[in-house]
């Protein structure tokens, strides 16, 4: 049950994590939630290390979630790692590691599911049909399972964070959620589990994604109002590297996630472009005048 020394705790069943939350919680300490599906990175590491400022029990959940893939996706070769993993918690100082079989979290075939409507139909949800119902429901059921707490996420992943949050809040869910700025590779690639995936010379290709927000960014902050120019050119700059397949590229009010106002106000740019196998996705958030 317990980690090595100075590592977390893994715990790997629900009745256990749930004794030791609610023990800690009767000793009025905070407790922090990092969700992750593992294979951990500095970008899961700045989460943890988010969580570890702001409260007294750090739980990282490790969990490759099958609801949340679609046949045909790549929830078998999802890369895993869990002794990578725990070392990572360690360094970030997590203190428990929630690391359940699939028969733990699904001993049953799941009939409930969480659907958040609008919000997971546009974007990834598109082309990625039933996936932010499976992501809704099992964080539901992490919060579920934890209970009272500060859960944070990243921003890399826009629109998961924008239904989480608003899960949250619709159901009354006693979790505040925080999100957390994206961690880059140097040259600007958002860090991602599925970069893993990229050749030598798709990786060369990639920080296209970031580059083409930059640009669209300077559209919107030139005064352009128009959401579609500004999709255009966040196009045509992914439609210069040559192993890109777009996606997506949109420009939408960042908590409707809706296209085709006028820009104004708050702004978010969001990117999905394939390269290979790898589909990768980021963002940035840019003020129309
Ligand atoms: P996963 O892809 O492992 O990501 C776990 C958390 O790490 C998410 O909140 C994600 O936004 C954040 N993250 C990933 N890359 C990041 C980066 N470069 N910078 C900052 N944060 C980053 O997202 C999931 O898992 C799953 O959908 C999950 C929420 C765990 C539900 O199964």
């Amino acid at each position: 049950m317990t980690g090595a020394a100075g590592g977390p705790a893994i715990e790997d069943t629900i009745s256990g994590l749930r004794a030791r939350l609610d023990e800690a919680r009767a000793r009025r300490r905070r407790v922090g939630l990092v969700p992750t599906m593992g294979f951990l990175h500095a970008g899961h590491r700045s989460l943890m290390e988010h969580a570890r400022s702001e409260n007294d029990l750090v739980v990282v959940s490790i969990f490759v979630n099958p609801l949340q893939f679609n046949p045909g996706e790549d929830f078998d070769d999802y890369p895993r790692d869990l002794d990578h993993d725990l070392a990572v918690c360690a360094q970030a100082g997590a203190d428990i590691a929630f690391a359940p079989a699939q028969q733990e979290m699904y001993p049953a075939p799941v009939a409930t599911s969480v659907s958040i409507g609008p919000l997971s139909d546009v974007l990834c949800g598109a082309s990625r049909p039933g996936h932010f119902d499976g992501v809704a429901t099992v964080v539901a059921k992490l919060f579920s399972i934890v209970g009272e707490c500060s859960a944070y996420f990243g921003e890399k992943d826009f629109q998961q964070l924008a239904i989480v949050e608003r899960m949250a809040k619709d159901l009354s869910l006693p979790v505040r959620v925080v999100g957390c700025p994206t961690v880059r590779e140097p040259d600007g690639l958002a860090l991602s589990s599925r970069n893993a995936y990229l050749s030598a010379a798709e990786r060369a290709q990639a920080p296209v994604l970031r580059r083409a927000l930059q640009a669209g960014a300077a559209v919107v902050e030139a005064g352009e109002t128009d959401g579609a120019v500004v999709e255009a050119e966040m196009a045509a700059v992914i439609a210069g590297a040559s192993l890109a397949r777009i996606d997506y590229a949109a420009a939408v009010d960042p908590a409707t996630l809706a296209r085709g106002r006028p820009l104004r106000g708050e702004v978010r740019l969001l990117v999905a472009v394939r390269f290979g196998r790898a589909r990768l996705i980021d963002n940035l958030g840019c003020r129309a005048g």
